[in-house]
């Protein structure tokens, strides 16, 4: 199957040991397999896979590999000196992290899908990679299948980019799009999801914004050259998101969804995750169900989208079979990928200082003086209003506002003083909205 000159070139074996074997590492496995001789050529040595750390040796698992490759030792496979490289496909920060560091402090390279492992303990796995000397490679970590770490950390290092804005999680996605597709309320979206397969039992980490989170601290930090991590992005979930909020964001043009959002601005970062409404015409509006996409904003290239699916064995195994090619032609040409980019210690922007355009709907008493008396706690608080109008009558009255872009602070503040007026009955829906003013 191969030419002369694949033959030459794959003359060497890179032989790597496998941290996990789940749903991305058996697919990792099965492509290595499967895709053998294309790799070949493009690494310039042959890639197997030899050993592989699992928790149960009883679980059957459709990987082309014979059973003695197995162990729950993953100890073994990061001290054994006939493993070239280590790709760690286990999740979570532990044992993760010590077996990574374990990996790069006995010279072997690591590629790794983990952005728990990246977005809590970055500093320490980049800092053993360059003490090293070796590649740390993470392009699973953030959106699965779509190629985005090593665009942002290569192709892109000629711009300077101002802004990340993504669906950087397929579960919170789904889950918005049932309810705004069908009607369907959180709970209900969520059980239908976690009946698809598309949410965990215990769905946390994805509706709470955790995973999106890491996810952003990751981004942010490669975008802006300095370290963000989970703890510094704010985050709301969508939990709260109600049928209703779905249901006002459609009849005003809107679409609602879990947003990742880093931002440069006077050379400090702000990085954020929480559900907004965009406008319809956006183009993160028609992703749909569980995909991911990634705006990517700088003055040279305007703005740039990433599209695909974000999760899933076989996408995301696709990244991270492309970091193991990466890795071992580097083992074999004496090259290296470009390291950590945290260069900078830039000022991590409270969430108060940042700035956003909101979206208010109050339920409120109906009589002459009301709106007034409102409009005077936003002026109060320096919060300008684009649009107000109000809906039904008598006990059923709503007033309904779109702010122009202000301080977070200062709208938080308006809100709490509005929950504080006897003509406001209840602040029905409060949600951001992106991606309309400039
Ligand atoms: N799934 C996706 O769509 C996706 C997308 C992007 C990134 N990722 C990332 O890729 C990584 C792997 O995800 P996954 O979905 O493949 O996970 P998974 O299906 O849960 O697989 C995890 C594997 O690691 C093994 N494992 C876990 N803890 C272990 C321990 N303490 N000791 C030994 N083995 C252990 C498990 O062994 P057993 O099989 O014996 O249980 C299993 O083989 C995670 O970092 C995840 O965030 C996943």
């Amino acid at each position: 199957m191969l030419d002369r000159r694949g033959a030459e070139l794959s003359e060497r074996t890179i032989r790597v040991g496998l941290l996990g074997c789940g749903t991305v590492g058996a697919a990792v496995a099965r492509i290595l397999d499967a895709h053998a001789d294309e790799l070949a050529l493009r690494a310039g040595c042959r890639l197997q896979v030899t050993r592989v750390s699992v928790r149960d040796l009883e679980r059957r698992r459709d990987v082309p590999l014979p059973a003695d490759a197995f162990t729950t030792d993953g100890g073994s496979i990061v001290d054994d000196p006939q493993i070239d490289v280590v790709c760690e496909l286990l999740g979570g920060l532990e044992p993760a992290r010590a077996l990574v560091l374990r990996a790069l402090a006995n010279g072997k390279p690591v590629v790794t899908g983990n952005k728990e492992l990246l977005a809590n303990a970055g500093k320490d796995v980049f800092d053993a990679a360059d003490a090293s000397g070796q590649d740390l490679a993470f392009e699973a970590a953030v959106a699965g299948g779509v190629p985005l770490i090593r665009s942002l950390k290569e192709s892109l290092v000629g711009e300077r980019i101002q802004r990340i804005l993504g669906i950087v999680n397929g579960t919170t996605n789904f889950i918005l799009t049932e309810m705004s597709e069908h009607g369907s309320g959180f709970v209900d979206a969520l059980t239908r999801a976690q009946a698809l397969g598309y949410a965990e039992a215990d769905p946390t980490a994805d509706v709470e914004g955790f995973d999106a989170a890491a996810k952003c601290a990751i981004l942010a930090s490669i975008a802006f050259n300095t370290r963000v991590v989970a703890g510094d992005v704010y985050r709301e979930g969508i939990a709260d998101v109600t049928a209703q909020d779905i249901a006002d964001a459609q009849r005003m043009g809107y679409v609602v969804k879990l947003l990742a959002i880093a931002e440069l601005e006077d050379g400090a970062v702000s990085a954020r995750v929480h559900p907004a409404m965009i406008p319809q015409a956006h183009p993160l509006a028609s992703v749909r169900d569980a995909f991911n996409a990634v705006f990517v904003e700088g003055p040279n290239i305007g703005q740039l989208m990433f599209y695909g699916r974000g999760a899933g064995g076989d996408p995301t195994a696709t990244a991270v079979v492309g970091d193991l090619v990466q890795v071992a032609r580097n083992l074999v040409t004496g090259g290296r990928m470009i390291g950590c980019t945290c260069a900078l210690d830039r000022r991590i922007r409270p969430m108060d200082d940042t700035r956003g355009q909101y979206y208010l709907n109050l339920h409120v008493e109906d009589r002459p003086g009301v709106l007034a008396e409102i409009a005077q706690e936003f002026g109060r608080n320096g919060v300008s209003i684009e649009r107000v109008w109000q809906e039904g009558f008598g006990e059923e009255a709503t007033l309904v506002f779109i702010t122009h872009r202000a301080q977070e602070g200062a709208f938080q503040k308006t809100v709490q003083a509005l929950r504080d007026l006897s003509s406001v009955r209840a602040v029905a829906s409060l949600l951001r909205v992106e991606g309309e003013e400039g």
